[in-house]
């Protein structure tokens, strides 16, 4: 399928339109960026890193019954999905204590918590997607009740997979961001990716990190992190073609 237009031109990841005005094409790059993007570098094969692990990731999840935005892959970096609205909010599933809650409530990182804790936040890089709540959200037009309601419900049972799926990988799900679009009929569906740069995962045996941390704080190796993680669930779930 042809690109047309650009739809997205983010740093990680690019979206391109189709001639089907209902499909797009997710270009995954091997650019690499944090702290509001001034910091920034380019690590080699990323790109066909995080297209194979959130493939992988987003057909396991479909097996599960989860509605999402993915359609097949294309090619190593690139990926055709369902054209959604997106919600402009992002969501972050926090089972263990790291990065920004350790930092904003004084908690010590790798505590791992009674239950599962979702922030919201509101998609807007100038801000730095800044914390926000249900009752923002609603007030603000960004979602309903009953679509937080769903988004929180399916949010929970994404997260049950995906700690089930890494576990059996060898490691532990500390935390994720995710995000979600409505198709043009109203239903709700994962869209965005999950991939090392919106997850951190930390070895089970070792307490390695195999994430975009390692980038954040110059613990060098970040291509081999995601390659170890491509590499475990490449063992555990069959790679999409
Ligand atoms: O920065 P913080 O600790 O709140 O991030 C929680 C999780 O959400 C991390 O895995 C991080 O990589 C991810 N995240 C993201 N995009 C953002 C904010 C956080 O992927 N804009």
């Amino acid at each position: 399928m042809e690109k047309t237009s650009v739809v997205y031109n983010g740093v990680s990841v690019k979206i391109y339109g189709t001639a089907d005005p209902d499909k797009v094409i997710i270009s995954f790059t091997d650019e690499i960026s944090a702290f509001m993007k001034i910091k920034r570098a380019v690590i080699k094969d990323k790109g066909r890193l995080c297209n194979g692990i959130s493939c992988m990731i987003f057909r396991y999840l479909a097996g599960k019954g989860i509605k999402t935005h993915f359609i097949e892959q294309l090619s190593d970096t690139e990926q055709l999905c369902r054209k959604v609205e997106v919600i402009p909010i992002e969501v972050i599933v926090r089972n263990v204590i790291a990065g920004s809650m350790a930092q904003r409530l004084g908690l010590e990182e790798g505590v791992v918590l009674k239950s599962p804790v979702y922030d919201l936040c509101f998609q807007n890089d100038a801000l730095n997607d800044p914390l926000i709540n249900d009752y923002h959200a609603i007030a603000l037009g960004l979602a309903d009740r009953k679509e937080l309601d769903e988004i929180y419900s399916v949010t929970s049972e994404i997260n049950g997979y995906l700690k089930e799926m890494f576990e059996a990988a060898g490691i532990t799900l500390v935390d994720f961001k995710i995000q979600f679009g409505k198709l043009p009929d109203g239903t709700l569906v994962l869209d965005d990716d999950v991939t090392p740069d919106s997850a951190r995962l930390w070895d089970m045996a070792t307490g390695e990190k195999l994430d975009k941390d390692r980038f954040r704080h110059d613990n060098g190796k970040v291509g081999d992190a995601y390659r170890t993680v491509y590499a475990r669930l490449e063992k555990l779930l069959e790679p999409c073609e």
